[in-house]
């Protein structure tokens, strides 16, 4: 009987705790893997050949890529390219992520994709490699990403991110519980990116003290995660989503989502993302999470915890 090897790749979605827009700017932002992801099967095949229930089919030898999947499709002639193969490869895309939701469903499609892709090969990507690869499909769906998202979906954890930096990782010494709220509504990130960079015309000198300000405050909430300072945590929170709602990144939907969780007994509440819908992300008092999300589930909102740290992308194969 012949054995035949199956190739896997699984990595993260992510929600940004502090700093997302200000870091397309330079700021250092806050993020974390969630326990949701895409999981990519692959396998070495005559052309290319992409299979997915969300993102739909792709194959070279019909021709036309869909919209959906040229991201991905690019990310694996990348990879092939990078590790030197000239054979193709047959990729089949399973995620539980909501798509355009501000949980990084993209970048972790991306990253389990050139990551599965390798393996196929016999090739084994670092870290930094991975970033690179996945970083070709994140320029097609977003414009100008400040890669954040990839580099959760690889590293895991929680981390420190700035643009052209190596991510740092926050050590937490017991577990941290957020609860996120999906406001059941899609965002395009390019649109909500370009519509935050505005005001950078008008005040150029209010919006760089702003992006300093957000470097600093993410910094404070780094701190008062690792030495689990919930109220500290969560009044940076709050500060940053009323400014993000200022600069016209929140909605009526996200800002009831806010009222309510607060209403609920959470310390903090922002927006996630790049905002104008998507989720929301809650930071229940200590051991409160359970209570608070049933208490939210009950008035009809989507909502689920998070228990942080979670790992980063994993890859493995299978005997059949
Ligand atoms: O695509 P989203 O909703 O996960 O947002 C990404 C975070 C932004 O800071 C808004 C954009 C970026 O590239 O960092």
């Amino acid at each position: 009987m012949k054995l035949i090897l199956k190739f896997f790749a699984k990595a993260p979605g992510k929600i940004i705790i502090t700093g997302e827009h200000f870091v397309v700017h330079g700021s250092l932002a806050l993020a974390a893997a969630i326990d949701k992801g895409a999981l990519v099967q692959a396998e070495a095949f005559e052309g290319i050949e992409i299979l997915s229930k969300t993102l739909g089919f792709y194959s070279s030898k019909k021709g036309q890529v869909p919209l959906s999947l040229k991201p991905t499709l690019e990310a694996i002639k990348a990879t092939l390219e990078f590790i030197g193969e000239k054979k193709g490869v047959r990729v089949m895309i399973d995620s539980d992520l909501p798509v355009s939701s501000g949980l990084g469903s993209s970048s972790a499609v991306a990253v389990a994709t050139v990551a599965a892709t390798a393996s196929a090969f016999d090739h084994k990507l670092s870290p930094e490699e991975m970033v690179n690869l996945a970083m070709v499909s994140e320029r097609i769906t977003h414009g100008r990403p400040s890669g954040i998202d990839v580099n959760v979906a690889v590293y895991g954890e929680v981390i420190l991110f700035k643009m052209e930096e190596k991510p740092r990782q926050i050590k937490l010494d017991k577990d941290v519980e957020f609860i996120v709220c999906h406001s059941g509504i899609e965002h395009r990130t390019s649109k909500m990116v370009s519509k935050f960079s505005e005001m950078k015309k008008s005040y150029p000198n209010l919006f760089a003290s702003l992006v300093a300000s957000s470097n600093y405050f993410t910094e404070k909430a780094a701190f008062a995660l690792m030495n689990k300072d919930l109220t500290t945590l969560g009044a940076i929170m709050n500060f940053f989503h009323s400014v993000l709602s200022n600069l016209g990144m929140s909605t009526r939907e996200l800002d009831q989502l806010i009222e309510k969780a607060l209403e609920s007994g959470c310390i903090g509440a922002k927006l996630t993302g790049a905002g104008g819908g998507g989720c929301i992300i809650a930071l229940p008092k200590s051991g409160e999470a359970r209570v608070v999300a049933e208490s939210l589930k009950r008035k009809g909102i989507d909502a689920s915890i998070v228990k942080l740290p979670l790992g980063g992308v994993k890859v493995w194969q299978e005997k059949s």
